[in-house]
């Protein structure tokens, strides 16, 4: 019985938080992302450029769904996301929004004056 418990609590374990993306796979995935966004998403080569890294996961994967289905356009980010299967997306994702980063929220009253 204990064996059991056992067995199954650990086959609940073992399962991804989020079974939509393979954080693991999604790394392999982003390395050309990489050559704008930044080794770590977190330094683009350029101020357009966004920072990504700690991104809410489903933010990212609903933009480059929408660069994808041309919801959004940008003529960069079409031509990146276009060559993405629904499952690479979500294992890029899964990876990025596990990622460390400066990005944040700018506080409200910051824009008020
Ligand atoms: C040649 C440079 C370049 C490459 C390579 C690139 N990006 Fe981008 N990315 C950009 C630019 C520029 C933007 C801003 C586009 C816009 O304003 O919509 C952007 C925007 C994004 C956004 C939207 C961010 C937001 O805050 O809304 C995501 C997500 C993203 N890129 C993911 C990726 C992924 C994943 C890859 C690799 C498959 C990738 N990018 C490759 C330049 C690049």
């Amino acid at each position: 019985m204990k064996a059991t418990l056992l067995v199954a609590l650990l086959a609940l374990a073992s399962l991804p938080a989020y079974a939509g993306g393979d954080a693991g796979a999604g790394a392999q995935k982003s390395k050309a992302c990489a050559a704008c966004h930044g080794a770590d998403f977190d330094t683009p080569i350029s101020p357009d450029i966004p920072r990504l890294a700690g991104q809410h996961e489903d933010y990212l994967a609903r933009a480059l769904s929408d660069y994808k289905s041309g919801e959004r356009k940008n003529p960069i980010m079409d031509g990146q996301a276009g060559a993405l299967s629904a499952q690479d997306i979500l294992d890029i994702a899964a990876y990025v929004s596990s990622l460390n980063g400066k990005l944040k929220v700018m506080p409200l009253q910051r824009f008020a004056k």
